[in-house]
Order: C-alpha cells, then sequence, then structure tokens
C-alpha cells in the first residue's frame, strides 16, 4: 500500500491539514477485519465501493455543492463525485477509479486533471478510468467480490450498493453481506487521526457558538445568528458544509426538537427575555460536530432560567463524570433522566418518589429525545445497533436513543440531555393519572411555552473517562461574564 508522501486535505494554510494517511489507516484496519473474517479468510477478497453521485435541483441544471458519501469518504478520502474505489484485501492494494470527463468539462468547470494527479492527491496505488473496472477486476481474479449493503439505523435507510458497467461479469462472486457490518464497526472506534479532525471541527465550532453568544440582541432574527455560525465556520475553518440543519430556536420554538427546517426557518424575531437554544455544527474533511448552547438573549438568567439550565447542566456533567468504557448508554440514559427528575422535584415543579416517576417515564415528558448518539463522518454516526447487539427500546425517550450498547475507547458521542416544555407532551402528561398525580400543576403552568435547554457536548470515550471536545461557557457564571465581556476568545477558567 502506497505510504507518507505528504498528501493531505487543507482549506488553507489557517485550517486543519488532514493526512491522507487517515485513510490509508482506516484501509489497513479494514483489511484485518475482513481477514480475520468467516468468508473472507480463505483469500482473494475485493472490496468494491461506490462514492456518491453529483445531483442537480430537480429537474434544472443547478448543480448542489457535492458531498462524499461517508462510507466512501472513510475509506478513499477523495472529495470528487462519480467514482469507484476497490480494495485487494489481501494486499491492501487500493485503486480508485474516476469518470473520463468529456472536454466541455474544461471550459465550464476547469482544468481536466490526470489519473497520475488524483494518485498523487490520494495517495492511492493507482488511479483509473471507470470504463476500465471490469478489466482491472477480471486481473486481479478475486475469489469474492464484497460490495456494501446495509440499513441505517438511524433513517432505515439502505446504503447505495456498488453499480457500474459491467458489474454482471462478477456476479457468481458478489457478496454484499459481509462488508457492511465490518466497515461499520471500524467506523464506530475513531482513531487518533479521526479524533484529530474532530477535534478541530469541534475547536471551530465551539468558537463559532462563542460569536453568535456574543452578537445576539433582542430585534434579530434567528436565521441572522445561523448565519452567523455558518459565516465564522467556513471563513476560520475552511468548514464549507454543516453536518446537519442549524436549530437555532428562541422562545417558545427552543422546545421544538428539530426546529430550523423548512417549514419553520428560524424566521422568529428573538424577543427580550427569551431563551435562546442554538444546536448548530460545521464539519470539515466530512467529519462532523454537533454543539447546543442555551442561554438568554441579554446575558442575563432569570432564576427561572437559571433553574432550569442548572438542572441540564446537573444531568450532563452527572453523566460525563461517569462515561468510560465498559458503561452503558442505555444506564446513561436512565442516569440524566434521574438527575432530571430529582432536580425538577427539589425546584418544585415534580412531586412523588423519583423511582415512582422512572417506572411510568416521567423522564420523557420532559426529554422526549435520547441522551446522544455516535459521531463522525456523519452527526449521526453509523452502528448504534448492530445486529446481534442489544436490541431498541420500545418505551418513552429510550425509543430515540440511537445506541444502546457498552461504551468502548475510541467512541466519539455526543451528551446532550435536556428539559423542554412542548405543549403536546404536557398536554398528555396531564391528562394521564399515571403522571399527572406526579406534577405540580400551579408550577408548570409558569413554564409553559417558554421553550427548553439542552447542553450539548461532543466527547471521545478514553481508556480512563472522556476527552471533551467541545469548548464552551456552560455554566451560568461562564455564560454570563462571557456574554458581557469584551475579550476575543473564550478560555475555560478555574472555578472560583
Ligand atoms: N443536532 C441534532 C442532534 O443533536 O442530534
Ligand atoms: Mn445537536
Ligand atoms: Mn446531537
Amino acid at each position: 500500500m502506497a505510504e507518507g508522501t505528504g498528501a493531505n486535505f487543507s482549506l488553507g494554510d489557517h485550517t486543519l491539514s488532514v493526512p491522507m494517511e487517515l485513510f490509508s489507516t482506516n484501509r489497513v484496519r479494514l483489511c484485518e477485519k475482513l481477514r480475520g473474517s468467516e468468508g473472507v479468510s480463505g483469500g482473494g477478497a475485493v472490496v468494491v465501493l461506490q462514492g456518491g453521485e453529483s445531483k442537480t435541483r430537480y429537474c434544472s441544471d443547478t448543480e448542489e455543492i457535492f458531498r462524499q458519501e461517508s462510507y466512501f469518504h472513510w475509506l478513499f478520502g477523495v472529495s470528487e463525485p462519480d467514482c469507484l474505489g476497490i480494495m485487494e484485501v489481501d494486499s491492501g492494494q487500493t485503486i480508485v477509479f474516476i469518470p473520463r470527463l468529456p472536454e466541455d468539462y474544461g471550459i465550464w468547470m476547469g482544468q481536466i486533471y490526470s489519473c497520475e494527479h488524483f494518485k498523487n492527491k490520494y495517495n492511492v496505488d493507482s488511479v483509473r478510468y471507470i470504463d476500465e473496472i471490469v478489466e482491472v477486476i477480471q486481473k486481479m481474479n478475486p475469489s469474492i467480490l464484497l460490495t456494501l449493503m446495509g440499513m441505517n439505523t438511524d433513517s432505515g435507510k439502505f446504503c447505495q450498493e456498488a453499480c457500474f458497467d459491467g458489474i454482471g461479469n462478477f456476479q457468481s462472486i458478489i457478496n454484499n453481506k459481509i462488508l457492511h457490518p465490518i466497515i461499520m464497526e471500524c467506523r464506530v472506534i475513531k482513531t487518533p487521526l479521526e479524533v484529530t479532525v474532530l477535534r478541530y471541527t469541534n475547536q471551530v465550532s465551539s468558537a463559532a457558538h462563542c460569536e453568535v453568544m456574543r452578537a445576539v440582541r433582542p430585534g434579530m432574527k434567528e436565521y441572522q445568528m445561523e448565519s452567523l455560525f455558518r459565516h465564522y465556520c467556513y471563513t476560520h475553518g475552511g468548514m464549507r458544509h454543516i453536518s446537519y440543519t442549524c436549530i437555532c430556536g428562541s422562545g417558545h420554538n427552543s422546545a421544538t426538537l428539530h426546529y430550523g427546517h423548512a417549514g419553520e426557518p428560524n424566521a422568529k424575531t428573538i424577543e427580550e427575555g427569551d431563551m435562546c437554544l442554538f444546536d448548530m455544527g460545521a464539519e470539515y474533511c466530512c467529519y462532523a460536530s454537533d454543539i447546543t448552547c442555551s442561554f438568554p438573549v441579554n446575558g442575563r438568567f432569570t432564576e427561572d432560567q437559571k433553574m432550569i439550565y442548572n438542572i441540564v447542566l446537573k444531568a450532563n456533567r452527572a453523566v460525563m463524570d461517569v462515561v468510560k468504557p465498559g458503561v452503558s448508554w442505555v444506564e446513561m440514559h436512565q442516569l440524566a433522566e434521574r438527575v432530571t427528575l430529582e432536580e425538577l422535584k427539589r425546584a418544585g415543579l415534580l412531586q412523588g418518589e423519583v423511582d415512582d416517576m422512572m417506572k411510568v417515564h416521567m423522564g420523557a415528558v420532559f426529554m422526549p429525545h435520547g441522551l446522544g448518539h455516535f459521531m463522525g463522518c456523519d452527526v449521526h454516526d453509523v452502528g448504534g445497533y448492530p445486529s446481534g447487539g442489544v436490541e431498541r427500546s420500545g418505551a418513552p425517550g429510550l425509543k430515540s436513543l440511537r445506541t444502546a450498547r457498552v461504551l468502548q475507547e475510541g467512541m466519539c458521542l455526543t451528551i446532550e440531555p435536556g428539559v423542554y416544555f412542548i405543549e403536546h407532551l404536557v398536554n398528555k402528561a396531564l391528562l394521564d393519572p399515571a403522571q399527572n398525580c406526579f406534577i405540580n400543576r400551579d408550577m408548570l403552568t409558569r413554564f409553559r411555552r417558554s421553550g427548553g435547554v439542552r447542553i450539548e457536548d461532543d466527547i471521545v470515550v478514553t481508556a480512563t473517562g472522556v476527552e471533551l471536545l467541545t469548548c464552551v461557557p456552560r455554566t451560568v457564571g461562564e455564560i454570563e461574564a462571557w456574554m458581557r465581556s469584551g475579550e476575543k476568545t473564550w478560555q475555560p477558567r478555574p472555578v472560583t
């Protein structure tokens, strides 16, 4: 396998230089796992993956900005659309196939680069044209051709299995079962090179959140905060893509979990007294970040806002304090629920025994989503529910948990507890005798339509605990001080 030519992905000296070694390391890991697996151990296997396709907007000729398909990116690091890639499992030999572009491309799109150019750019053994793929694979004389087919357990969608003219020649040796669980599992555990990129995306996105917190004022539109976040990440971090649609809810909108979509396009005017819940993360080199900051628009918490905020922060830190290899993510979700319920009881919003509340899923009334999820090349990264592993629970709250796995070193996850006053759920709970007995109705009335609070951090599981990737003001004191200060960069300060 080709190595160490200094090839890298970068968008300028102020951005992170990602060595192509990140992807050759991924390939080595995948080859090792495949060689040890049943069905491949006899030798002669070749992996074939199809990259993402270029698309235009509906029937128009308006091209969308291309973003590589995540499995293809993870294995080859190729940025261009419409490619294929193969890897011989025994030797690791890697060949990328590119489209033979029409002459006109040179007029409208720029230089047509040679295969040699892409070989050097991606540091692979060889680059050929797609119309040569059948001949190249035939020469390799594989015993088995491994294609990718499997379901993403977050979306329920299936990945695009490789397809090219002449693939029928290999019909008898194609296997689309073996590769998916193995490459998915490789993606779950991040290498140190991958963690370096995740650290970077978090660092830039954290700084962008800090910028937004300082810029926000009553009278501004929510989408202006989205715009500022994106501008900051692109300008300072070379981050052309965001990991997901920006959620910029203010006031009651902060209780809409996936606010910001086309029907609710972050278009409310932020008003005096509003809490903001801004969930935004940019990506670099197809590695995500996913951060939520919740804060009052004017930089000063009311007593009620402080109370809810501190409950969520306590749940977040309770989880972060105990996460380490061997810990069950389901238990972490339950821990966050328990802390939240205990604190809501202490505040007077709930009454009764917390154990009894847990039995009737009171936690999911205030936090209907899961505690967090894997993050990597996709913001909701793959591998949450591998076949043969712990199955998804059907219980409220837990059914939305994107993984039920026991944590291992190298996993990257979000920790994102929240407390929301969602009219639909509050009304349902008030009508349910099993739940309404725990609710202090008078006090709840004060909080209805106030929105919600989420505190979302990204972490990597280390041998003994966690590395916190996110760096934003988190305590009430830190947020208030930061929003009022004239400082340029937020730095964590020792607690006094
Ligand atoms: N931003 C979506 C999520 O937090 O999972
Ligand atoms: Mn998020
Ligand atoms: Mn998240």
